[in-house]
């Protein structure tokens, strides 16, 4: 049942999804960017699924009855052995197929062209392409200035295309960067129009999704009478229960469900005594009383920091939080009568599945924190109401839900809370400090009008006594840790370049309105090699 699956199967069975939309499949073979040729289409109403090449036969084709298929790039060579190919039965499904980069190169193999291998001509980088004279509907108001920027970024190249094809676009180092059998609506770039550097890239995507037909059906007021009612046909009668954390997928999962589902739904909302200040009585405002969805407040800070009392090491306190939260979560679930699912707020990026060439083992940087485990343990079934979307279009379904701007813009705050920004022991006078200086920092960005542009602010408390002057005396207390990023989807990320100004008037703020401490520091590590959080 696609997004709605019940015990979310390990991997994407063919048929199972059951919405109405016209559907574009996107052949993963590894490339760094697939996931950027998804958030192109969403971005033109299309509804897509990326599947690893892996996944893809003859079986699944069928079911899935694409409207298109796009080909991504993808690291391999045809020459490798067993290097990845789509079933030939994508060349005779009669729909439009885009080829890109790796994907121009399969195609190019297998319907007859020539590939040969890159012997230090390998290119990388910026190109610009230009017409080959004759029009080609993929490229419809693409050449703004007899020539188009694009990105490239491939070793081996085609040295014959494949019959039928003719070539529409050429640049010094690819001769073919541009071709396409038109009658067959095959084409074949050797660039990446889904990346920034290609910067009109989206209107090859949107020539190639007019030519096969789409028509926009997939907006956010149509996701949500179709999610509302497959949560219906899924649930039933029975009772859904759903672990609000405050933060943005919880919480417009709840509202959805709730729409769906009424009183059958109940939240629990877990206070770990690690929240942000205010924070849980924004979360019991914003649900009990303007949505009047049954909300648990399950106030367990004693419980959570009693257990943390003298732990220092980041991975037990992660692992601790991760334990009880089960716990906690499991004893008021247990409370409700006829419980059969858990909702989650499940994100596409989670579900997607990852082409792995070299099938070795990930190395864990830090446990993440969430309810994994419980499904099973305590035999619930799931609800993942928004598991075919990413972030953008949750914030936008939020929007369409009514929930305030300032519950969907809100930064992302992880599980662990602030137990991961006080680095060392934590004590209750630590997390008041942090708790205080954080807000000084939040609204100082808010004032200066930032907070949309990062993608996430927040202080860290050091576990460290500095010594200062203040007025004629002389202090002795924390130093703390700004922390300011911008990021797509947390993986990487970069430090905000604030002003001097900005950053010296916050830290005097925090000096003089925070007391406990007397130090701040801006910390202006990027993602890789630091990481977001502190812990
Ligand atoms: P790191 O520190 O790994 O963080 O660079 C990347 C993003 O993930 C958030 N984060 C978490 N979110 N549970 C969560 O739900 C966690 O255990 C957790 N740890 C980190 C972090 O805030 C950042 O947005």
């Amino acid at each position: 049942m696609g997004h709605l699956a019940q015990n979310r199967p390990a991997a994407y069975q063919p048929g199972m999804t059951q919405h109405a939309h016209d559907r574009l499949l996107i052949i993963d073979f590894g490339s760094q960017v697939t996931q950027l040729i998804a958030r192109r289409l969403r971005e033109l109403n299309v509804y897509c699924e990326i599947h690893p090449f892996q996944k893809v036969d003859d079986a699944f084709l069928r079911a899935f009855a694409p409207r298109a298929v796009i080909l991504s790039g993808g690291p391999a060579s045809v020459f490798d052995a067993g290097s990845p190919r789509p079933p030939e039965a994508v060349f005779s499904l009669g729909v439009p197929v885009l080829g890109i980069c790796y994907g121009q190169q399969v195609m190019m193999h297998m319907l007859g062209g020539k590939v040969e291998r890159g012997h230090g001509t390998a290119e990388f980088g910026r190109a610009f392409v230009t017409g080959a004279g004759e029009r080609l509907d993929l490229l419809d108001g693409w050449f703004t200035a007899g020539r188009e920027q694009v990105w490239m970024s491939h070793g081996d190249h085609v040295s014959q295309i494949a019959p039928g094809f003719r070539v529409f676009g050429t640049s010094p180092n690819a001769p073919f960067a541009i071709t396409a059998d038109p009658d067959r609506r095959f084409y074949a770039v050797q660039f990446h129009p889904e990346v920034h550097h290609t910067p009109n890239g989206k209107r090859l995507y949107e020539n190639f999704v007019r030519i096969a037909g789409f028509t926009g059906d997939w907006t956010m007021g149509a996701y949500r009478e179709e999610a509302v009612r497959l949560i219906r046909e899924q649930v039933g009668d029975a009772k859904v229960i759903c672990g609000l954390s405050g933060g943005v997928d919880s919480s417009v999962a709840a509202v959805l469900i709730h729409e769906a589902i009424g009183d059958q739904l109940t939240c629990v909302f877990v206070d770990h005594g690690l929240l942000r200040q205010n924070e849980a009585a924004e979360v019991v405002t914003m649900f009990r009383d303007n949505y009047n969805i049954p909300l648990i407040h399950a106030d367990e800070a004693d419980l959570f920091l009693g257990a943390l009392e003298g732990v220092s090491d980041p991975e037990v306190k992660r692992k601790t939080i991760g334990r009880l939260f089960i716990d906690v979560f499991q004893k008021y679930a247990n409370g409700i009568e006829g419980a059969e699912f858990l909702a989650q707020g499940t994100l596409y990026p989670d579900v997607i599945e990852s082409v792995s060439f070299s099938g070795g083992p990930s190395v864990t940087i830090k446990s993440h924190h969430n309810v994994g485990g419980l499904p099973e343990k305590m035999g619930l079934k799931l609800v993942e109401p928004l598991r075919e979307l990413f972030k953008d279009e949750v914030r936008a379904l939020g929007r369409e839900l009514g929930l305030p701007a300032s519950f969907i813009g809100r930064h992302p705050f992880p599980g662990p809370g602030l137990a991961i920004r006080c680095p060392g022991e934590i004590t209750t006078e630590k997390l008041a400090i942090l708790r205080q200086a954080d807000a000084v920092f939040i609204d100082q960005i808010r004032r200066h009008g930032l907070y949309d542009d990062i993608w996430q602010a927040f202080v860290a408390i050091l576990p460290v006594r500095t010594v200062g002057v203040m007025g004629d005396g002389r202090t002795y207390d924390f130093a703390c840790a700004l922390r300011a990023v911008t990021s797509v989807d947390g993986m990487t990320a970069d430090y905000y370049p604030f002003t001097h100004d900005f950053l010296g008037e916050t830290a005097t703020r925090i000096i003089n309105e925070v007391k406990g401490i007397n130090r701040v520091t801006y910390d202006i590590t990027s993602k890789p090699p630091g990481t977001i959080e502190w812990e």
